[in-house]
């Protein structure tokens, strides 16, 4: 039976692979609705025409213009005359996406925004019982409890690849016969380098990540290693494991995307190229697999995959978010929330790469506060607001010493 499906941040890394798996997958999913922030409205008014939605969002108010315009003249270019194709409904402003969310039912949200911005979307697209596809790990993380209180069994469906992968592990055995969950890291552009060989890296060196191409963020994260750190937050909340029987193996090669250690010793590893379509074509379809979603290994040619153990010194984010997760509470939406300050200081060339997790430990180190459980959203907002003036005001220390 075909599928529904809205498709958040659907200009981005994930949004252009989902609509590459849903364009060849015709029969199994249709698109109705599509959000994005806006920085590209011609994209986006050429997935809105060939998808044939019924409505976009764009998070970009002043937006709205451009894309009705690049929607005609995306139709005019592809041959249609007026009448032959309907103009999506246009819904501007950075709510508007909770607007789209709440108007275009559907039977898979998948949530590819960037950031914990997202997470107002995570829970509104819970509300309407629709499947959440979460490929924005942050909206997770920031909201805790509140997303997994909401979530009825199945609704949530991960599209990270590690997690997709410990999802597939974990169909082998019972829950109370898992032992650990291993979580599987490229180590990024600078595995093996020490502390001090990261003092001067540049937001350039940072983004040439060595096995997957993604979003500015996720790829800065993967260089400070802080994506991991959110990885084992969000794998703890996805499937209920404390956080100390979560592992972490650095592994190069990016081929095993992650692994589960059963009570008798026998450990499930998920392996496959690194090609995001197959964890975003298996959330979409879950818990059926897409056909051909994505090339398998092959094993006709030599082949080595190695793993070796992380070194917390020159990158202790993934000791901080330990820490964070299981301190609980919004201690992770601290983490996060001074992580996004710290990411785009240092984009900006404002701060060294080192600054990027010293001021996460820093702002952690001051938010006792921040310790007992959300109530609801504006709690977390609350959390977020005040990890992020406190990272401003670091960063700026760091700032004023480095003299830039
Ligand atoms: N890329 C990967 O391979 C990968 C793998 C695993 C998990 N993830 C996770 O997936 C999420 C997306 O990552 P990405 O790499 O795809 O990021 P990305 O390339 O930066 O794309 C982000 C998307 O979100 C949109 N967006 C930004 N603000 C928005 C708003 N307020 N409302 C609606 N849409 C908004 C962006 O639109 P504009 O460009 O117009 O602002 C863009 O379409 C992140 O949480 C990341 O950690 C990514």
């Amino acid at each position: 039976m075909q599928r529904t499906v809205l498709l958040l941040g659907s200009t981005g890394s994930i949004g252009t692979q989902a609509l590459d798996v849903i364009r060849r997958n015709p029969d199994l999913f249709r698109v109705v609705g599509l959000a994005a922030g806006g920085a590209d409205p011609r994209l986006l008014a050429e997935q809105a025409i060939e998808f044939g939605v019924r409505a976009v969002s764009v998070a970009k108010a002043t937006s709205a213009e451009d894309l009705q315009l690049a929607c005609y003249a995306v139709a005019q270019q592809r041959g249609y005359n007026r009448g032959e194709f309907a103009v999506p409904r246009i819904l501007a402003g950075p709510e508007s996406v909770l607007e789209l969310i709440e108007t275009v039912p559907a039977d898979i949200v998948l949530n590819g925004i960037t950031g914990s911005r997202g997470l107002a979307s995570t829970l509104a697209a819970l509300r309407t019982g629709a499947t959440l596809a979460l490929a924005n790990k942050e909206s997770l993380i920031a909201g805790g409890s509140l997303v997994t209180g909401l979530a009825k069994p199945g609704q949530l469906v991960p599209v990270d690849s590690e997690h997709s992968a410990m999802a597939q592990c974990l169909r082998s055995g019972r829950a109370d016969e898992v032992a650990k969950l291993v979580l599987t890291a490229s180590g990024g552009p600078f595995r093996g380098r020490t502390r001090e060989q990261l003092t001067e890296v540049t937001p350039e060196q940072a983004m040439a990540h060595p096995t997957w191409n993604m979003g500015q963020v996720i790829t800065i994260n993967s260089a400070t290693l802080v994506n991991k750190g959110l990885e084992l937050i969000e794998a703890h909340l996805l499937f209920d494991v404390p956080i100390k029987d979560i592992d972490v193996t650095v592994h190069p090669q990016s081929i095993i995307h992650s692994m589960v250690t059963f009570t008798d010793g026998s450990t499930i590893a998920q392996a496959s190229p690194p090609d995001m379509r197959l964890p975003i074509a298996l959330a979409l379809g879950w818990p059926d697999r897409i056909p051909d979603a994505s090339q398998p290994c092959r094993w006709d040619t030599a082949a080595s995959w190695t793993f070796e153990p992380l070194d917390e010194v020159a990158f202790p984010a993934i000791r901080l978010a330990r820490a964070a997760g299981e301190c609980g509470g919004c201690h992770p939406a601290v983490y996060n929330a001074a992580n996004e300050e710290g990411v785009a200081a240092f984009v900006d060339g404002r701060v060294p790469f080192l600054a990027i997790v010293d001021t996460i430990e820093q702002v952690l180190n001051r938010a006792d506060h921040w310790r007992s459980a959300p109530q609801d959203l504006n709690e977390v907002l609350a959390a977020e607001a005040w990890a992020r003036a406190t990272a401003r005001e670091l960063l700026g220390v760091a700032i004023d010493a480095s003299g830039v």
